[in-house]
């Protein structure tokens, strides 16, 4: 059984859309197996995103993920570990594209993500693959913060 972390994104938040996407991510099959809010550190955020290191849209994407782009009192996010046959494709699925423009207009990224200030809020992340996924959720969640 797969595990896959997820991160509903201040844009998702400041729209009240966390139910709607958790609710869609469930109707896949998938079984909640850790969920905090987390008030997210820009440490916390580089560390997660070491793989844009050195891009340009870097900084963008901390600024944004810290809701400094959105109508939020703190740097709250909502983490979740979903788990399920095959869940981190089947979640990259549902989410679509990185692009919100580009994605699906079906999907969660293409219903409910766009682009403001040259940054993608496209509304909640998911693990890319297995390797990602375990790195994640240890650096999210403490292992007694999951179900076995
Ligand atoms: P990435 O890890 O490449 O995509 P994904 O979230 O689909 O796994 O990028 C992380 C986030 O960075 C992405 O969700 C949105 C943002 N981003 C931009 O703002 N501009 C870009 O050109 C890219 C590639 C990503």
């Amino acid at each position: 059984m797969e595990q896959t972390l997820i991160l509903i994104k201040p844009d998702a938040i400041e729209k009240r859309l966390t139910g709607v996407i958790l609710s869609r991510l469930e109707a896949l099959g998938l079984d909640i197996a850790g969920a905090k809010v987390v008030c997210a550190t820009e440490a916390l955020l580089r560390e997660h995103y070491a793989n844009l290191k050195g891009t340009a849209f870097v900084d963008g994407v901390v600024k944004f993920m810290m809701g400094d782009y959105n109508h939020l009192p703190d740097h709250r996010l909502y983490a979740f570990v979903l788990r399920g046959e095959n869940a981190i494709a089947r979640v990259r699925a549902a989410l679509g594209a990185t692009n919100p423009e580009k994605a699906d207009p079906w999907t969660l990224r293409g219903q409910f993500g766009c682009i403001k200030e040259g940054v993608m809020q496209n509304a909640v992340h998911a693990s890319g693959s297995p390797q990602d996924a375990a790195r994640e959720i240890a650096l999210w969640f403490k292992p007694e913060e999951v179900l076995k």
